[in-house]
């Protein structure tokens, strides 16, 4: 599928600005988003309101490919809807982050993930945002951005983000969580966090979102 629908995949850790950048990039271009993220998230929540264990593989796995999830996009940002009902808040807490990060873990879950992820490939193009988006599901894709900044930058992004949307976290706590779980989505066997091959990397550390929206264009220009 991705051989005839152009894909951007965005790669990389917590606070990157990936999250930011593809969308500004799919609205740019008017083409759909994946935000694979939020799905890993939706598998967390599933997992807590059914009180789920984290070793309850099947079940995981089997929630993983049935939830009934869908994705709305509003003016600036997207809603996530689990069962109809919009879940959006409160999936981007950090316990759900952290909690999606260990469901993230489980092959069987990825795996399960994986034909949902790829059927968002569809025309004109598909700018997709993860950790595994250009090494796993979409190889082909026909640009891979790895982008990353600094560890404090990267802190204080996610903590303006979530101040925002009026969550309050103590700074120290929060940069012991991101690299909590940098370390868990780099160190695990199964797609670990990495820039894959012919990824072009992205150090978006003192750059604003445009300059990076940009670079991303430009090297996407470059392709065709
Ligand atoms: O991008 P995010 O913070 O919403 O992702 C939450 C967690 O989900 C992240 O810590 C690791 C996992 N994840 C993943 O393993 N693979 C992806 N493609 C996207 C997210």
């Amino acid at each position: 599928m991705s051989d005839q629908v152009p894909v951007v995949a965005i790669d990389g850790p917590t606070g990157s600005g990936k999250g930011t950048i593809a969308r500004a990039l799919a609205r740019n271009l008017s083409w759909h988003l994946l935000d694979s993220g939020a799905l890993y998230r939706v598998v967390a929540l599933v997992a807590e309101q059914e009180s789920l264990a984290l070793d309850d593989v099947d079940s995981l796995a089997a929630a993983a490919r049935e939830m009934d999830v869908a994705f709305s996009a509003a003016e600036d940002s997207e809603q996530v809807l689990l069962a109809g009902r919009d879940v959006t808040a409160l999936l981007r807490t950090e316990a759900h982050g952290a909690a999606a990060s260990k469901v993230a873990a489980i092959p069987f879950v990825r795996q399960a993930l994986l034909e949902r992820q790829r059927a968002f490939a569809k025309l004109p193009g598909l700018v997709a945002d993860g950790r595994d988006m250009g090494s796993v599901v979409f190889p082909d894709a026909t640009l891979k951005v790895f982008l990353t900044a600094i560890p404090e930058e990267r802190v204080r992004r996610r903590h303006n983000q979530l101040k925002e949307k009026g969550i309050d976290v103590s700074l120290p706590a929060l940069s012991q969580e991101i690299r909590k779980r940098d370390e868990r989505d780099a160190s695990r066997e199964i797609a670990p966090l990495r820039a894959t091959k012919g990824a072009r990397v992205l150090d978006s550390t003192g750059m604003t979102a445009d300059e990076v929206v940009e670079r991303v264009e430009i090297w996407l220009a470059e392709t065709g």
